[in-house]
């Protein structure tokens, strides 16, 4: 149910300089998902009456991001006087002057926060008198965030950040998460206050602890019980410390579901993917986007998925796929490379040194060795033998190769589209097939071989061969 006296403010304003990217902070991806995402997840599943969002920095591309991953949130345009306070202020001018309940604020770039840690929050906040209540967190290495300053009597009593603090609280290891809950008047009338009299010469959020205290407020710090919970991510020392440890949360929740993952460091699970029991996981694995894989499918060691579905008790090893569709019980690689579009059909394979793209192969049809398959399609069970290219692209266009049903094919051959081949048919090894083959026909266009005897003790006297040639030709007349 909607809490009515619950609104979440997410700051997604910021540049993210030590990102060191062209890319917005907040959009880079952790196991599939925009940093931004997780934390509107989050939100969404608070259920609050009120979700903004302050943007700023790439405020296009941000916004319409936030929009597409959760639509009804409010975007909100920090105006140009910066930091995490005058985000929170711009987003607080939009909330109903009426709104008489508790505002939370999240940072866009603290994506493993949990919606069951924030409740723990809000309910301790909503225990208290405390006017607002924060998560804060014991780090060993506390380099670069705010620190909680609490006074002799353990209260907190307000918050520096890394840059405006000295060397004695810099010593101090209770950290402010950047998560809080305020009551919106208190945090209102103490925002109006803050000033950008600070090393970075913005308008503090964190500030807002210290005015509250002064005011004679009450300001709470709860601890989350691991820190990782609450980390920030800043550059990408921590987006890859972030993403292994939510991958290792992945991976076990697909584990107790019944899944088979004997390496979970080298497996790579976004949070899209769909797995169902008694699929088996190899080492080198990584499943991307809204990959569905369906029971007793075997894939890895080595393989990558890229939004596929793979049909139940199917085999996929060492292979590279984006955006295909593989039936049940059908084989896939050793050192496959399937392209978007590519269908196999059930019982079918894909074998090795084989790149299919925009194809459609039957099923129990099969392309077993050293194949190039584009823009085809292939009928049931159907063999194309090994070495056989489809020229599908005559500089200019691309067209089509159809291959009907039961069709046996040569090895090395070249398919020069647009061609087809019909139900039944045969093909000769080597054959260029540049016309259509009717059904049951065997086509055969290579020249007839000619043996020009003796050709080498003549041409290559002298030589390893030539001798060889004569030892053998002397052997057979003896
Ligand atoms: C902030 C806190 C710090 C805390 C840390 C936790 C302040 C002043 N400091 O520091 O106490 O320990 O988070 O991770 O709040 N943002 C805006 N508008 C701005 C500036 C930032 O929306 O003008 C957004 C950013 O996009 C980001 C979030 O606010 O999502 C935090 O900003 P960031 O610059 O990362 O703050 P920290 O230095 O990490
Ligand atoms: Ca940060």
């Amino acid at each position: 149910m909607t809490d009515s006296h619950l609104a979440i403010i997410i700051l997604a304003a910021g540049q993210g300089t030590r990102m060191k990217s062209a890319k917005p902070k907040v959009l880079h991806h952790l196991a599939g998902v925009p940093l931004v995402g997780h934390v509107l997840a989050t939100a969404q599943e608070l259920d609050p009456a009120h979700i903004f969002a302050v943007v700023r920095h790439e405020r296009d591309i941000v916004s319409s991001a936030i929009t597409a991953l959760l639509p009804g949130v409010v975007i909100v345009d920090q105006d140009e006087v910066p930091g995490t306070g005058r985000a929170a202020e711009v987003a607080l001018h939009l909330l109903p002057t009426d709104f008489a309940g508790d505002v939370v604020v999240v940072s866009g770039d603290v994506p493993l926060l949990d919606a069951a840690t924030l409740n723990g929050l809000i309910t301790a906040h909503r225990a208290s008198a405390a006017a607002a209540t924060l998560l804060s967190a014991v780090l060993d290495d506390a380099t670069g965030y705010g620190r909680i300053v609490r006074d002799a009597a353990g209260s907190v009593d307000r918050i520096v950040e890394q840059k405006d603090a000295t060397e004695e609280e810099r010593a101090l290891t209770e950290v402010n998460s950047g998560t809080y809950i305020f009551r919106a008047g208190d945090l209102r009338d103490q925002l109006a206050l803050v000033g950008t009299e600070n090393a970075s010469g913005e308008k503090y959020l964190t500030d807002v602890v210290g005015l509250l205290r002064a005011a004679g407020s009450d300001v709470t710090a709860v601890p989350v019980s691991e820190s990782w919970i609450v980390e920030g991510i800043n550059d990408r020392v921590q987006l890859a410390e972030a993403a292994r440890r939510l991958n290792r949360l992945i991976v076990r929740g697909w584990q107790r579901a019944g899944v088979t993952i004997l390496d979970p460091e080298s497996t790579w699970i976004d949070l899209q993917a769909t797995i169902a029991p008694d699929v088996e996981l190899l080492p080198g694995t990584s499943i991307s986007g809204p990959t569905v894989i369906e029971r007793g499918a075997i894939i890895g060691p080595d393989t990558s998925l890229v939004s596929c579905e793979i049909g139940e008790g199917a085999t996929v090893r060492r292979t590279d796929a984006t955006l295909a569709v593989i039936g049940a019980n059908a084989t896939v690689g050793p050192f496959a490379y399937l392209r978007p579009g590519t269908y196999l059909g059930e019982g079918g394979k894909i074998g090795t040194f084989v790149e299919t793209k925009n194809s459609t192969i039957g099923a129990g049809s099969k392309v077993p060795h050293l194949s190039y398959i584009g823009d085809t399609t292939v009928g049931v069970e159907s063999n194309v033998g090994a070495g056989t290219i489809t020229a599908n692209y005559d500089g200019v266009n691309k067209t089509k190769t159809v291959v009907g049903s039961h069709v046996r094919t040569g090895s090395h051959n070249v398919f020069v589209a647009p061609v087809r081949i019909g139900d039944g048919a045969y093909t000769g090894a080597g054959t260029v097939v540049r016309k259509d083959v009717p059904a049951g026909a065997l086509a055969i266009n290579v020249a007839p071989q000619r043996n020009m005897v003796g050709w080498v003790e003549t041409n290559r006297a002298g030589t390893a061969a030539a001798t060889a040639a004569a030892e053998s030709s002397a052997a057979e007349s003896a």
